[in-house]
């Protein structure tokens, strides 16, 4: 992914992270008061070159008396508040185009963040990760990283704008709840970025099992899910149809990281399944969870992609699809290109 649009994804997942849309703005728009909120520069440097604040710019100046020019730029500055003439009246190269200029390169010099500038002005993505890990604590940033490093293809779409919303919704929702999801299966998973941002929530869980038919997905969704598969594997991912899967008692295989595979067993509390609309046989799946297991729904009214077999025209024949005896919670999501369904609750 490039770079504009991981720190589009990162403010949208952390809203209240203002650090965030300020490094989007400083990077995509370089936005001067976003920068300069961004780092630690000096008050006096912001002042001078954000509002071209007078008092700010002298005492910023070399303290040389008889360095004074020209009387003519002197009264020019005093009297006329010009800025050109102050800056020849007194050497400073750097503060003047960075005051006069808005010169970024000036501005960075006067700042002195090496890694800010290096990814804003000379377009260096490996700086990107310190620079996020500094402003946001998650395990996003060094998936991320992880790809970018590995070069490792991913189907960028997990992380679009429709996808995260979807999701984030979902957390929500969980956390108002306030329920305990227990050991949690998440089928036709994909990249298990929900796990991600379940395991980063503060709602309550045991251990998530991601299930998904494709087995490049295993990798990928373990990577998203690293310090989680590195505690006493609380996150893992198997190549399963969820058509097959045992929702009272499931054996399944895993493999660990020396390549070597072994078979666990779980029950699980909570299903999730966010890919009902890819789902073709739903009826027979959903048959396949015993009444009384909390369940996590979502599909939408997507019809126009290809893989989408089991779309829905909204909430209420989704409902009819996904009987539950304890509704929690069903709702609609408008997203720019489709309607996200969701239904939350005890079967
Ligand atoms: C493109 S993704 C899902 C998008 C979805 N909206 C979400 O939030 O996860 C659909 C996933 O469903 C998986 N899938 C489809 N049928 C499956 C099955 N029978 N068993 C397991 N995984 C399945 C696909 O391999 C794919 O990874």
């Amino acid at each position: 992914m490039q770079t504009f649009e991981l720190l589009d994804r990162f403010e949208l997942l952390y809203p209240t992270n203002l650090k965030l849309a300020d490094l989007r703005r400083t990077y995509i728009d370089f936005d001067l008061s976003s920068l300069f909120r961004l780092t630690d520069a000096d008050e006096e440097l912001r002042k001078a070159v954000v509002e071209k604040n007078l008092h700010s710019i002298f005492r910023l100046l070399p303290e040389e008396p008889g360095a004074f020019g020209p009387v003519d730029d002197l009264r020019k500055a005093v009297i006329e508040q010009n800025l050109h003439s102050i800056f020849r009246l007194v050497d400073h190269e750097d503060l003047r185009k960075a005051v006069v200029e808005d010169n970024l390169h000036s501005i960075f010099r006067l700042i002195g963040d090496d890694d800010l500038r290096k990814l804003v002005l000379e377009n260096n993505d490996w700086k990107l990760w310190s620079v996020l890990d500094r402003y946001v604590d998650t395990q996003f940033t060094a998936a991320f990283k992880n790809f970018f490093v590995n070069n490792t293809e991913i189907d960028k779409d997990c992380f679009s704008r429709g996808q995260l919303q979807s999701k984030l919704w979902l957390v929500n929702e969980l956390q108002k709840l306030e329920v305990d999801l227990g050991t949690v299966f998440l089928c036709a998973g994909w990249y298990a970025t929900l796990a991600t941002m379940l395991f980063e929530s503060n709602i309550k869980i045991d251990k998530i099992r991601s299930f998904d038919i494709d087995p490049s997905c295993v990798n990928i969704a373990k990577v998203f899910n690293k310090p989680w598969v590195m505690t006493d594997w609380q996150f893992q991912a198997s190549v399963e149809d969820i058509q097959n899967i045992n929702y009272n008692t499931l054996h399944y295989t895993v493999s660990r990281s020396d390549g070597s595979t072994i078979t666990l067993t779980d029950s699980p509390d909570t299903i999730i399944n966010t890919s009902c609309e890819h789902i073709p046989n739903f009826a027979e799946w959903y048959a396949k969870i015993p009444d009384g297991k909390l369940v996590v729904l979502q599909s939408n009214n997507y019809y126009e992609v290809e893989e989408h077999v089991n779309c829905v025209k909204d909430i209420k024949e989704f409902g009819n699809m996904a009987r539950m005896t304890g509704p929690l919670y069903a709702g609609e999501l408008e997203l720019p290109k489709y309607k996200r369904f969701m239904l939350i609750g005890y079967k």
